[in-house]
């Protein structure tokens, strides 16, 4: 769903970009990013890469971090708030933790053991293995818990909110826990707000303001090129990798 490259040839009535832009974006639902070619309107959801970033990291920005974007929007997230970051070392947790910095918030991640000194790098105040402790069961209480995974306990996070405590639902595929999650925001000053993001090119120039500032960046776990773009699904499938995964396309001798 994500890309970045340059632009080979424009249609004769686009005014915005031109051959030889280096862009990034996403096709949405239409996807088809595993190619050389991808043919994309000028109104699409795209912007022009940041200066800052190659193709690989620039990829795996569209996507990604404007579902941490999003997320953390919709939890109102404001300066000197305490949130939480569930996942922070997969791709939405990584983007999440350095965004939910920039918004001025006291950051705590949970990840595993492998992890931690990732999560810290990207600028966390505080680290939890989950491999080793539980947060809900630690007493602290959050005001926004995000997680990115789907793999907190929702009683658990419920019960770790503040009073006016947001939960952030980024991957759910549990029905009963929208429904739970209805209940709670109905009858409680807590809220649960699940949903599916959207991409804006206006967010994408909002981020790549903020990597040129060298607020974010995007961390990759490992490169495949296309031909091996199913040995890439095997390992992402997995579901512990670190930060990005992404797929490279060579083409006139450039990737
Ligand atoms: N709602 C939307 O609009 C939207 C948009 C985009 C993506 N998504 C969804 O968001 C999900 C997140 O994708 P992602 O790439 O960020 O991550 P992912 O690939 O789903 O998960 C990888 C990360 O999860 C961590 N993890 C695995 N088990 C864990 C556990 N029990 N507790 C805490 N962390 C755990 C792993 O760290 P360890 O190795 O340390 O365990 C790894 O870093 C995807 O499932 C995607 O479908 C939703």
């Amino acid at each position: 769903m994500d890309f970045a490259g340059e632009i080979e040839s424009t249609g004769k009535d686009v005014k915005l970009l031109k051959k030889g832009d280096q862009v990034f974006g996403l096709p949405g639902f239409d996807m088809g990013t595993y190619a050389e070619y991808l043919c994309l309107p000028e109104d699409g959801t795209l912007a022009i890469k940041p200066a800052n970033m190659n193709y690989e990291e620039a990829a795996a920005v569209p996507f990604w971090a404007s579902t941490a974007l999003f997320f953390l929007r919709k939890g109102n997230i404001q300066s000197g708030q305490k949130v939480l970051i569930y996942g922070a070392s997969g791709s939405v947790g990584t983007y999440a933790v350095q965004l939910a910095k920039i918004f001025g918030a006291e950051v705590t991640g949970v990840c595993s053991t492998a992890n931690l000194e990732l999560v810290k790098s990207l600028g966390a105040d505080k680290v939890i293995d989950y491999t080793k402790e539980d947060f809900s069961k630690s007493g602290e209480t959050y005001d926004v818990i995000f997680d990115t995974v789907g793999k907190s306990s929702f009683s658990g996070s419920i019960r770790s909110l503040n009073q006016k405590g947001v939960y952030l639902l980024g991957n759910v595929l549990k029905l009963s826990w929208y429904f739970q999650g209805l209940w709670i925001s109905m009858t409680s000053s807590r809220k649960v707000i699940p949903g599916v993001a959207i991409e804006t090119s206006e967010d994408l120039n909002f981020l790549k303001e903020l990597i040129e500032a060298g607020k974010i960046k995007s961390v990759i776990d490992r490169r495949y090129p296309l031909e091996q773009t199913a040995e890439a699904h095997r390992y992402v499938e997995k579901g512990h990798k670190k930060g990005n995964v992404v797929i490279t396309v060579e083409h006139n001798n450039k990737t």
